[in-house]
Order: structure tokens, then sequence, then C-alpha cells
């Protein structure tokens, strides 16, 4: 065992520990919060514009993008995008927007071509953002080319996700951003060498955070999963790293129950737990032992009580899998299937009915236990960043 699984070994014998007598790690203090945080609209701009427009979040896997000439549009918080694999293999990210009269340049969510070329009177645009042609430029008068080619936003590639500030005027550092500890967390996970093998948003009324929230949460899982996770997790053990920006925890599957009376003495237990990492500002990387699932939250453009949620499904690729193209097909499939049943049977209900609750003028103050770890960084992290001054 190199020192990376030792140490995993270590949390989850600490998360086993807690399993046996009742307990979990816990966080300092109880803290309040309030109902206008998910409901005001003038906080829902101060969060697009300091969170979203400052700081970088993942968009999409690299598999999503995988050759030169390969796009990707979505809605960020301020702009609509445009991501495009250059013909170097690096990616670059665009405002999605004709420079003409403002057309949405690109209306697909997802392609490969080889110029951008606009429906309302066809300016066309290379890959790399540049203006290639003004339609009837004889008639059209003297302009600079050089000044009306797409707009940039600051985008880079790093561990096998395209990570994007939503502000042309901000400039992007992910390594800087993660932190030693978990720019090298994600550093061995070889998430470049894996795929997406299946990717789907998910338009909910439900603010951003309550949705997060939802998604650092162990408490709620035998009460709200009662006949799906709640048979595989254990509900309210975990172990909690604070990385600052992010965190990471261990929670212990069932299959972990058979060492609770007995000791493991030195027998791995990394395939009986979940790990979660909260990627700040607004994702949840799960590792399981043979796969990940990526989970990002992104506020509306204008509702406070509107977000989007996106889910990744991000496996071995076929041919490292050992498995035949259709069995491999078959099983992510399968399990992608669970994943939906679960967020839209049991989860996006409920998340909804919290969201029409906060809307309660008289709500009154609430309050988040000590045993809600993560979502206490999650809290201080978004408070941080939306009260820091730049
Ligand atoms: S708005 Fe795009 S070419 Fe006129
Ligand atoms: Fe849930």
């Amino acid at each position: 065992m190199n020192q990376v699984e030792t140490d995993r070994e270590d949390r989850i014998r600490r998360a086993l520990h807690h399993l046996r007598e009742g307990t979990t790690d816990q966080w300092d203090d109880v803290a309040g919060f309030e109902a206008r945080e998910f409901t005001d609209p003038e906080v829902a701009r101060r969060e697009r514009e300091r969170i979203f427009g400052r700081v970088p979040s993942i968009v999409a896997h690299s598999s999503e993008v995988p050759k030169p000439n390969d796009f990707i549009t979505l809605r960020m918080p301020l702009n609509n995008v445009l991501i495009v694999r250059q013909k170097d293999g690096s990616v670059r990210g665009f405002v999605n927007l004709c420079r003409h009269r403002g057309a949405l340049l690109e209306e697909q969510e997802s392609g490969r071509c080889r110029l951008f070329s606009c429906g309302y009177h066809r300016w066309s645009y290379d890959l790399d953002g540049s203006l290639r042609a003004i339609t009837r430029d004889n008639t059209f008068g003297e302009v600079d080319r050089s000044k009306y080619g797409l707009v940039e936003l600051p985008t880079e590639e790093r561990h096998g996700f395209i990570w994007m500030v939503d502000s042309a005027d901000a400039k992007i550092d992910v390594a800087a951003w993660l932190g030693p500890e978990m720019d090298a967390i994600l550093a061995g996970y070889d998430l470049d060498g894996l795929q997406c093998v299946r990717a789907e948003g998910f338009d909910e009324p439900v603010n951003w955070k309550i949705m997060q929230d939802a998604f650092l949460d162990g408490y709620h899982i035998q009460y709200a999963h009662p006949n799906s996770a709640a048979k595989h997790i254990h509900t309210n053990v975990m172990t909690f790293e604070d990385f600052g920006r992010h965190c990471r925890f261990v929670a212990p599957r069932k299959t972990i129950d058979k060492w609770i009376e007995d000791d493991p003495g030195e027998t791995s237990l990394a395939a009986h737990v979940t790990e979660t990492h909260f990627v700040g500002p607004n994702c949840t990387l799960l590792r399981q032992p043979d796969h990940f699932q990526l989970l990002t939250f992104r506020p509306d453009p204008s509702r406070p009580d509107w977000s989007r949620m996106e889910m990744r499904l991000i496996v071995p690729p076929v041919e490292r899998s050992g498995m035949d193209p259709e069995r491999w097909q078959k099983l992510w499939d399968k399990n992608w299937e669970i994943l939906l049943a679960v967020l839209h049977r049991e989860d996006f209900p409920l998340l909804r009915a919290s969201q029409v609750g906060m809307a309660s003028a008289s709500a009154g103050p609430m309050v988040l236990g000590r045993n809600e770890v993560a979502n206490h960084l999650f809290h201080r992290e978004t408070r941080r960043l939306v009260e820091e001054s730049s």
C-alpha cells in the first residue's frame, strides 16, 4: 500500500469506529441561516458575480469534447457559453454570441464544426473565435475585424475536467483555486483517462444552494431514501477533512457491516465506502469503488428560485474495462437509470418543497447541526466568496 492508500484505510477505520459508537465527525458548533439566502434576488445577483464571475467551476469532462472541432454549449449564470476543442488540442471558451447584432451563434448543445456561422446574416468565425467573414462586405463599411472576434472566457483543462470563470474580465488558475490538497487528490484519480458515458442537465425550481446542500448531506439518507440509497449507505456517519475551499468525506457502505464486530486487521476496506468531495464552489464528486459521479449546481441567470443541476457518470472506457461493448453499455445504462430514479422520485420532490417552504415571509431562523459537516463548509465558503472584496 502506498501512502495515499494507507491514509484512506485510516479514514475508513475512523468511520468504522463511528459506526460502532453511533457517532460521526462534527463541526465545532451549530450554525443558523435564513430563508432569504435562497429567495432574495440581491443575494442571487451577488452570488452570480462574486462566485461564478470570479472563481473556476467545472463545466464538463474533457471526453465530452474529445477531438479538434468538437464543441459544446451551455448556460452559465452570467453568460451563454461555447466551448471548443482547438486544432492544437487545447480547449477555449467563448461567449456564445455573434458580434454583429447579438444572435445566439450556436444553438446546438454539442457537435463538430469547422467554423461557426451565424444564422441571421451569416457572419462566420473560426474555431479560435476570430471573425473570418462579413457577408456582403463591400456594402457593410469599414470595421476592424480583429475587434469583433468572439469574446473569450477564461477556460482551462485540468485533471480531466474543463473549468471556466464566467466573466471575460477574470483570470483562471485552477491549481491555485484547488489548493495543494485538492489538486493532489484530483491528480491521483487519473480522471483524464476516464470517459463521461452519460451526462444530463435538470432545470429545477430550487435554489442552487438547496440543491448543493442535499448532495453533501449524509443525514437524510435513511429518511428520504429508505428503499434506495439507504439500503447501501449508512446514514449520518462520516469522517471529514476540511481543505479550506473544498472538502472530502468518507461514508461507509453497508457491505462494511461484517467488520463492525470483527477486526479487519490489514484487510483493505476501500471497496466498502463512498468518498465524496466538495469541489468548490458548486460541485460534488463521488468516488465509488469503480467509477465517479459528478454533480454540478448552477444558479439560474435571473431567478433565485431556479437552478440547473448536471449529472455525469465518469467511468473506465470500454477498452480498459475488460468487458465487451454491449455489456459495458448495459452496466452503465442500468447504473444511470438507478441514479435518475432516485433523483426524480426522491430528491427533487423534497427539494422543490423546500423551496416552497423557504418562500414564507415569516420563516424564522433555521439551523445546521454539528453532524452536517460538509454543509457547514459549503455555507462558510459561499459566504466567504460573496463577502470577500475581490
Ligand atoms: S447577428 Fe450574426 S450575422 Fe448578423
Ligand atoms: Fe438525497
